[in-house]
């Protein structure tokens, strides 16, 4: 009995080692195939369709990004946005971030893109496509990257056709992660901080995201080509100098004089976050202790015998057995619940902050109409923009009350302040011009608050779709036509927008 029971130990013992062997192997087996040069170097460029025969899981599981297809039309959720916004693109157009399958799509669709008619139509500069494609690379590479950041956005409608993939966070000779958007390497060194090659694997799983959820500006560049001609790149540059703090890139932004716009409303001179997601990451506890962005919504996923990286991005909430259950003991109902907590909190906050900056542009309207000078105003500016910036930057990418509750609270509880202080100063300069009582305008929904904000909608809808209907489709045309461009990857591109949908 004794041995027969060591036998069937041992064998199941043998069986499960072997088991196991195999495993490593075919794990070991897939590393070196995933590792291997140029496994594709010479055909694999930029189309992410051309990489799907070496990695299928890879490939399936990133298209799937598609299924986050939602429009949220933020301006409709939160009214205050176009009043705080007024004169900028976001007050015209902004949704909430969709799957990275979407993202080229939605930056052609938007408004803020406009319509241009030819290549060197405006509005927007060509920087604006940078964290759109794998075209971008390829072209940096090709071009060069200041030529990349001169002219127009339209310049490059032909060129720039695939959205997010492969090629923007692996190299597309060796297949290892890699960043190739120079900016982010310019600015660890700004900072401080190890280059994309010296820091260790784990922070790599973040800053391939950081190559574009960050806050950046456009830095104007005087530069001369090589047959001599002079030009202006408008550079993107990550504001990292005094570290990665709202506080740090605001006495940055102070300290040059720059602004983003004047705003509409009340003349100040504004900044606009873009999304510091990856600055706001490391503030907070995952951050701090070493749980990477790709932990969380890039989950290992087990098929079969083989253990991939699901390259489903999207909200982890959604894969919370794989994303968080790893490391956390609780239920998943009640992880959940701490979460939602979370976002409650910073909601009463969030709504505050906009409420009062909202009024505060207002009301320096007001006191412009009623006779203040520049001067009496110049505090009330400087308090709105600092204001603003700290609100913007603890919102603007989206789950900072996840991924950094406390700094995000912070953020707002400052920015209240600051637009509280802006407030208490105009009743007097009101006042002093004969103003009593005054109470601000309807912003309660996005007509009202875009009406204020004097944003022309029909007339910029009827242009885009004009564009829709004309240069934009010339534009797949000429990248089918020279190969760039794979027009079958196109037709599951759901065309919808916050002004029109199927
Ligand atoms: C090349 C630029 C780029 C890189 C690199 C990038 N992102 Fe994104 N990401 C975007 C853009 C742009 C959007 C918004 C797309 C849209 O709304 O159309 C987005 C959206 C998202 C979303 C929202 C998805 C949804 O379903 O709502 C998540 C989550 C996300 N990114 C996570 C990451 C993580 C994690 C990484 C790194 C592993 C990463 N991203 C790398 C540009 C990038
Ligand atoms: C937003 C960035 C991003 C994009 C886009 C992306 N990857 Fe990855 N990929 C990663 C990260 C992060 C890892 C994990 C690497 C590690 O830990 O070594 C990874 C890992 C891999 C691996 C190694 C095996 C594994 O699953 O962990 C392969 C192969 C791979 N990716 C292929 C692809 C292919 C094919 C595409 C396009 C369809 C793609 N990746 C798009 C970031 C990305
Ligand atoms: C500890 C896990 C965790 C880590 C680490 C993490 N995230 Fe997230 N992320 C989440 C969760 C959970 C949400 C969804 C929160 C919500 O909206 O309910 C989210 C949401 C997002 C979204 C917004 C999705 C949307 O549709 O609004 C983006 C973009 C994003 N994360 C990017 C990143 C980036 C970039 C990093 C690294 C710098 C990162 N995340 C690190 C858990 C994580
Ligand atoms: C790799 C491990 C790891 C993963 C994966 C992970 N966490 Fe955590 N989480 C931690 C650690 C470590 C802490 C810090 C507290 C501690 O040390 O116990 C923490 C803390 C938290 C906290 C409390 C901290 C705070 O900000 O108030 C919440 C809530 C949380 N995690 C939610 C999640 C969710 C949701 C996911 C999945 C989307 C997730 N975590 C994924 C390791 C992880």
């Amino acid at each position: 009995m004794k041995y027969k029971l060591l036998l069937a130990g041992s064998l199941f013992a043998i069986i499960a080692i072997s088991l196991l062997t195999a495993s490593v192997n075919q794990r070991e087996a897939e590393r070196i195939a995933i590792n291997e040069r140029p496994l594709v170097a010479q055909k694999i460029k930029h189309k992410n369709e051309e990489w799907a025969r070496y990695y299928p899981r890879q490939y399936s599981s990133w298209k799937k990004t598609k299924e986050s297809s939602q429009i949220i039309d933020m301006l409709k959720e939160k009214s205050q946005l176009p009043i705080l916004w007024a004169g900028y693109g976001f007050a015209k157009d902004y949704n909430a971030p969709r799957g990275h399958y979407y993202a080229l799509q939605d930056n052609v669709n938007t408004l803020r893109t406009g319509a241009p008619v030819d290549g060197k139509s405006g509005p927007m500069p060509t920087a604006c496509w940078t964290c759109k494609s794998p075209d971008v690379p390829r072209i940096m590479e090709r071009d060069g990257e200041l030529e990349y950041f001169t002219g127009k956005w339209a310049k490059y409608g032909s060129e720039i056709v695939n959205p997010i993939g492969c090629a923007d966070c692996h190299s597309n000779v060796t297949g290892e992660l890699n960043v190739r958007r120079p900016h982010l390497d310019r600015a660890l060194e700004a900072a401080g901080l190890p280059s994309f090659a010296d820091s260790t694997h784990q922070e790599r799983r973040n800053l391939v995201c950081a190559q574009c959820h960050v806050e950046y500006y456009f830095k104007k560049t005087e530069w001369t080509d090589k047959d001599g001609n002079k030009k202006v790149a408008k550079v993107v540059t990550l504001p990292w100098e005094n570290g990665l703090t709202a506080e740090g890139a605001e006495k940055y932004y102070d300290e040059m004089g720059f602004k983003d716009w004047t705003h509409k409303i009340s003349k100040t001179p504004m900044l606009k976050t873009q999304h510091p997601g990856y600055e706001l990451y490391k503030t907070g506890i995952h951050g701090q202790k070493g749980v990477s962005c790709a932990d969380c919504h890039m989950p290992y996923t087990q098929e079969g015998s083989v253990k991939y990286s699901d390259h489903q991005l999207q909200n982890p909430l959604e894969t919370m057995d794989r994303s968080c259950m790893t490391c956390h003991r609780e239920s998943e109902q009640k992880l959940r619940g701490i979460v939602t907590q979370k976002y409650k909190r910073k909601e009463q906050l969030h709504e505050l902050a906009m409420d009062n900056l909202a009024k505060a542009h207002l009301e320096t309207a007001k006191a412009m109409e009623a006779g203040a000078s520049d001067e009496e105003l110049a505090g009330v500016r400087a308090d709105i923009r600092s204001g603003q910036w700290k609100w913007d930057y603890a919102v603007a990418s989206h789950p900072a009350f996840f991924h950094a509750p406390e700094e995000t609270l912070r953020l707002l509880a400052v920015a209240n302040e600051s637009a509280m202080k802006a407030r208490l100063t105009l009743v007097s300069v009101l006042a002093k011009h004969g103003v009593m009582d005054y109470s601000a305008p309807d912003f309660s929904n996005k007509k009202n608050a875009q009406s204020l904000a004097g944003v022309p909608l029909e007339k910029l809808v009827a242009a885009k779709n004009k564009f829709k209907a004309t240069l934009e489709k010339e534009w797949y045309k000429i990248a089918v036509k020279n190969g760039n461009l794979n027009m079958d990857s196109r037709k599951e591109v759901d065309e919808e927008s916050s002004y029109f949908s199927k």
